[in-house]
């Protein structure tokens, strides 16, 4: 029997030791799937700018988008603990701003918890939204909403003037009252001590094992990514390759519809 994921739960987990599993998800019918697969934690990432509205980084994505996507995946959600990405310029404003977006997030998209991206600079509107009873994941490492500060995709943390900065904007994050925190594109061995360091949970994405739990975009895992955007990250694992199975039967569909051989008389009244 499943049961309810919480910040709770996620909590106990990384005391046990146990592997917390986080998928992303942007539909009701991936939702309802992932969940009953028992995936601990599904995250409505900013992503759904890449991998479904086709743009080329995550900048773009609104409020609107993430409350439309948030809603039709929490349809789906009975176990998983619901965590919605809060897009660019929707907390970096200000501390208002932040709590007042996270608050649509559970109140139009029944949320269970937040996730935003930065370190320090962003410690103060964890704190106020957690103080609003709304949970925040935290985000460091690779923050694709900072690509153009950061000048590209690239692995962070390299070297250790780099590495004890993040360390130090982990605890700050912790310390601001996040419940877990997501470590993208980070050496192995600095998430590592991150993870020691650290009393909540670290969720890595290309931030190898040590981490106390994993996320992947369901589209890179699904093996659709590189039918699609053409890019698949070196982190990510394809399980299967549903780009493959859809190019199929949509090629098989055309030839039958040509060729009269659907709808056959099964498929009609
Ligand atoms: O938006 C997203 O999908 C994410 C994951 C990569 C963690 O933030």
């Amino acid at each position: 029997m499943l049961k309810k994921n919480t910040v709770t739960s996620f909590r106990e987990a990384k005391k046990r030791g146990e592997k917390l599993t986080m998928l992303t998800a942007y539909d009701y019918p991936t939702a309802k799937l992932m969940d009953k697969s028992g995936v601990e934690a599904i995250l409505v990432g900013d992503s759904v700018g890449n991998v479904i509205l086709g743009a080329s980084d995550t900048l773009s994505v609104t409020m609107e988008d993430m409350v439309h996507h948030g809603k039709a995946v929490s349809y789906g959600v009975k176990n998983a603990l619901l965590v919605i990405d809060m897009p660019f310029m929707s907390y970096q404003t200000s501390v208002y701003d932040a709590v007042t977006n996270a608050g649509r997030l559970v109140k139009e998209a029944n949320a269970n918890a937040v996730k935003l991206e930065g370190g320090n600079v962003v410690c103060p509107q964890i704190k106020a939204i957690v103080e609003a009873s709304i949970p925040v994941m935290g985000h460091i490492g690779l923050t694709p909403q900072s690509v153009n500060a950061i000048g590209g995709y690239k692995v962070q943390g390299r070297g250790e003037e780099s590495a004890s900065k993040l360390i130090e904007e982990a605890k700050a994050v912790q310390a601001a009252g996040a419940f877990a925190v997501v470590l993208e594109c980070v050496p192995a061995d600095l998430a590592k001590r991150i993870t020691e360091t650290l009393s909540i949970p670290t969720i890595g994405i290309g931030a190898g094992k040590h981490c106390d739990g994993q996320v992947l975009v369901v589209h890179d895992m699904l093996g659709i990514s590189g039918h699609s955007t053409g890019f698949v990250p070196k982190f990510a694992k394809e399980y299967t390759n549903v780009g493959e199975l859809m190019t199929k039967a949509f090629s098989e569909y055309c030839l039958e519809v040509k060729s009269g051989n659907f709808p056959s008389e099964e498929h009609g009244f």
